[in-house]
């Protein structure tokens, strides 16, 4: 905008020039003519020149007041930004996969279980996803749980049913604290939507523990350095090593296998419901687009009578009678 104002800003002083060469021309015409081009081009040049100072104005004003970042944290105590991974089941047109979960759910009892609960999970719900009725009835009625005080008052033991819920591997938070340095292992059930990054952070997380942590990072006595922890010292320690389980399908039970099996698994602890969002979401699309498709066709065919039709202006006829009074004049 400044170079095209520039441009006609310029023309003025073009003509003024031709003007001086040619001393011959009418006078009167010429200056005429120049002071009336400077004048229109002051004009047209001052609303676009004043736009453009207020528009740069603004925002270095908008720079100047909330351009500077101001962090409260520093990116260590933020914690590494964890990377992007192409979770298949988080695809909307893909659904969890059934071995993964298997799997995952097998890292989650051989090594996290036993800090970890996942309270949020009856045994009901692994039914049909990650196990049949009968391995999920087995699975329960490995714990006890207790029975419905009886005509004594007493409390008994019962073996778990489906609609028990995986039990947790203390008896409460303090004995948690105890066992882990007074530090709280948090239940995993909702994991995945609790913490910012979701499968990226949980996968990060348990995959991003350095054999040595870096020159000059502090790791307070009793944690553990992890980068996208915020703060980079964890209570937790790694716990996922290569060949620390043994899965039954044969997946060769890498680190990140195991990783990405459990935090798939979390996924689906976090939300059971996925799946089934995902289908009534694509029901919802088809039938949508069939009612969308359908409203359309009827208001065109309600409407096709009056689009198409044709209004015709028919002068009238010229009367006899009228052709004898007098025409009217514009002089009145
Ligand atoms: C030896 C006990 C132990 C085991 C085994 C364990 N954790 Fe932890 N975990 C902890 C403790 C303690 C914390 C709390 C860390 C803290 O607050 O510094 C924690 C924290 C976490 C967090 C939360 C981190 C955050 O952002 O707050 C996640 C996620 C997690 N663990 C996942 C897992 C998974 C998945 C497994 C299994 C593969 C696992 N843990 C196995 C002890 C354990």
């Amino acid at each position: 905008m400044l170079a095209r104002s520039a441009l006609r800003s310029a023309r003025p002083v073009g003509a003024a020039a031709r003007n001086a060469a040619s001393k011959t021309a009418s006078r009167s015409v010429s200056t005429s003519s120049s002071t009336a081009e400077g004048a229109s081009s002051w004009k047209t040049n001052a609303l676009p020149v004043g736009a453009t100072a207020f528009a740069i104005g603004t925002v270095a004003w908008y720079a100047y007041i909330a351009g500077r970042d101001v962090d409260a944290m520093t990116p260590a105590e933020e914690g590494l930004h964890p990377t992007q991974y192409p979770w298949e089941h988080a695809k909307w047109n893909k659904t969890f996969d059934s071995q993964a979960l298997r799997r995952g759910f097998q890292v989650y009892r051989e090594v996290c279980a036993s800090c970890h609960s996942l309270s949020r999970i009856p045994y009901r719900s692994l039914v049909g996803k990650i196990m049949t009725v009968d391995e999920a009835k087995a699975l329960a009625e490995e714990n006890e749980y207790d029975t419905e005080p009886n005509d004594e008052g007493e409390i008994e033991k019962r073996p778990g049913k489906l609609s028990d819920y995986l039990p947790g591997p203390y008896k409460n938070d303090e004995a948690a604290r105890a066992a882990n340095n007074g530090a709280l292992p948090p239940d995993l059930s909702l994991m995945v939507k609790a913490r910012h990054g979701g499968c990226n952070y949980i996968f990060s997380l348990l995959t991003g523990y350095p054999d040595e942590p870096p020159a000059g990072a502090v790791v307070p006595e009793g944690l553990n350095f992890n980068p996208y922890f915020p703060g980079t010292g964890i209570a937790m320690a790694r716990v996922l090593y290569d060949d620390l389980v043994e899965y039954e399908d044969e997946t060769p039970a890498t680190t990140s296998q195991m990783a990405k099996d459990v935090t798939e698994f979390l996924n689906w602890a976090a939300e059971p419901e996925a799946d089934d969002r995902k289908k009534m979401g694509w029901k919802v699309l088809a039938v949508t687009s069939v009612l969308t498709a359908l409203s359309i066709w009827v208001k065109r065919y309600k409407w096709a009578s009056v689009k198409s039709r044709k209004i015709v202006y028919n002068p009238p006829i010229k009367s006899p009678i009228l052709s004898k009074l007098p025409k009217p004049t514009n002089k009145s």
